[in-house]
Parts: C-alpha cells; structure tokens; sequence
C-alpha cells in the first residue's frame, strides 16, 4: 500500500462536504475563497485516512466518520497555513500552489486559519450521528491535541530549538507535539466512537505518537531529498532556517534507520489487534519510502 493510492473516494467526500457546510454557511465570500482554495482538491489528507483507518478496526460505520475526518483536516490545514506564514517558515508553496498569505494577503491567511478551527468544533460538536459522549470526548481531545499541550506547544518549541543546543529527547518531544498529537486524535476516534474504553484509546495513542515521529522524520528527509515538483513545498528549509530535526542530529542514514526501527515498534503496539491492524501498519510502512 502506497500513500494516496486508494484513498480518493475518500478525499472527494471530505472536499464535498466541506464545500457543502461553507455553502450554508454565512461566512463572507473571501473567507469561502480561501478556504476552498487550500483545501479542496489538495492535500494528502492522510489524517482522514487514518481516521477512517481506525475507525475501521473497530467497526464503525463509513457514513458516521466524515465530520470527525473533516474537522481533524480543518484543524491541520490551519497549522499549515499559520505554519507557512512570514513570521513562522516563511514559505512561499504548499501542496504544490502557492501558500495562501502569498495567493490572497498575511490577514486573510491567518483568518482562514481561526475561521478552519472553530469549524472544526463546530462540526463534531453538531454532529448528530454520534453519541453526545462520544462528542464530548472528541471534542476535550481535539482541544488538547491541537493546543498549548499539543500541536501548538511543539510549534513553540520547534520555532526555539536550534540545532547546536538540542538534545535527541527535545527533538523527540517536539515533533511528537507538533505532528504527533493530532495523528493521536486520528486514531483514537475510533476507539471512540464506537464506545470502546481506555485500554483501546491508550494503545491507539501509543500508536499515533509513533506514527508522528516516523512522519516527522519522513517530512525531514523530503526536505533534504525531494524537490519542490515532486513535494509540492519548498525544500531544504530546515538547515536554512537552522531548525533542529532527525536528519540533521544524526544525518540521513542514521536518521533512516531509526524512522525504521519506530516502524517496527509501531507493529508491535498493534499486535493484539492481528491481521485486522494490517491497513494501519501498511500505512505506517509506507511512509519510510513516500517522496511527497
Ligand atoms: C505536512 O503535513 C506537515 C507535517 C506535519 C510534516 P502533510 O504532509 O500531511 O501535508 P498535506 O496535508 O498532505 O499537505
Ligand atoms: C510543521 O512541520 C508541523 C505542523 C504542525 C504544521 P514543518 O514546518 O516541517 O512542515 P512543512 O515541512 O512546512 O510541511
Ligand atoms: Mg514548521
Ligand atoms: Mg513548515
Ligand atoms: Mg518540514
């Protein structure tokens, strides 16, 4: 199983969607611009995937995922979007277009941003299919995983941490707070929404936080590695911006081999659940030869 083979009936209904709640939405015409232009059609909408993935291995329903998927997509699209502006990466292309402060202006991208996070509550908080628990807790989750304690808080220290002073464990800390948790939310939906309890949630976490490392560690050497063509952002960021990474604390081979072993100990998390983790754990492996 390759990344972004299988997926796009997927990716369409997570677009058509989107294009539907901006449709009865009243957000104003730019905002709707914005949106649709770094979304719909781009990405690899790997964390709806995953979500899908998950919520497979414990049986729930396609048709009662796809607001869950959509909000956890909102919510990454906005951290790539803050990502790229002047004062973060100060990036010019992402998935393959120009980033938005570039297409429209720097106050329209962070607005998209805000207005893709509170959708993103909105939409699970709305969504009647699931149980109001099961809203809740996804809701607390995505709240946590996103934030200071999460996404935000690696964001924060990976803009703080330089190359020269950083230890392994802070680069470890990092990107599992940066990318990490969200795929964390990613898998533990499923437990979730289908009423399972914390010994399933825990195991899928553990799984999510190594899925994230060997994401973070795949991003790093794509920036080492690719081209814009074929990454669809700019490369070989991370030196000209002094950011600590993988690749650059113990360079490509080492970094690679590493990326290799979390892949197998991501396996192992999953043993109890047998053949049945098999979709989750291909697409974990895939990951160690994806170029975009
Ligand atoms: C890029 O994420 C940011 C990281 C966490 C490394 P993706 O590689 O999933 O980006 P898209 O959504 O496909 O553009
Ligand atoms: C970003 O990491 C992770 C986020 C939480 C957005 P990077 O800065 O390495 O992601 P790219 O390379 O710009 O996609
Ligand atoms: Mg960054
Ligand atoms: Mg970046
Ligand atoms: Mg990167």
């Amino acid at each position: 199983m390759t990344l972004g083979k299988n997926y796009n009936h997927l990716r369409s209904d997570i677009d058509q969607l989107l294009i539907k709640r901006l449709e009865i939405s009243k957000f104003p015409a730019t905002l709707i611009d914005a949106i649709k232009y770094i979304f719909i059609n781009k990405g690899k909408k790997v964390r709806a995937i995953l979500l899908a993935e998950s919520c497979a291995l414990f049986d729930v329903e396609y048709t009662k995922i796809l607001n869950v998927a959509l909000a956890l997509e909102c919510v990454h699209s906005y951290s790539l979007i803050h990502d790229d502006l002047p004062a973060m990466d100060d990036d010019d292309y992402r998935r393959g277009e120009l980033t938005l402060h570039k297409k429209y202006d720097e106050a329209t991208a962070i607005l998209a941003g805000d207005a893709l996070i509170s959708l993103a509550f909105e939409l699970i908080s709305g969504d009647e299919a699931l149980s109001a628990g099961s809203r809740l807790q996804l809701i607390n989750n995505l709240a946590v995983y996103s934030g200071g304690n999460g996404m935000v808080g690696g964001q924060i220290l990976d803009l703080g941490l330089k190359p020269a002073e950083a230890s392994i464990e802070s680069i470890r800390e990092m990107q599992q707070m940066k990318t990490g948790d969200l795929f964390c939310f990613a898998f533990t939906a499923g437990p979730i929404i289908a009423g399972y309890g914390s010994d399933d949630q825990d195991k899928l976490f553990e799984f999510g936080k190594l899925f994230g490392l060997v994401f973070q560690i795949s991003d790093d050497l794509i920036d080492v590695e690719s081209t814009l063509a074929e990454a669809g952002k700019y490369v070989n960021k991370d030196q000209n911006m002094d950011k600590a990474t993988y690749v650059d604390h113990y360079g490509i081979k080492k970094a690679k081999k590493l990326m290799l072993s979390y892949i197998e100990e991501s396996k192992v998390v999953l043993e109890k659940y047998g053949s049945k983790a098999q979709p989750l754990i291909g697409l974990c492996e895939s990951l160690s030869s994806r170029k975009s």
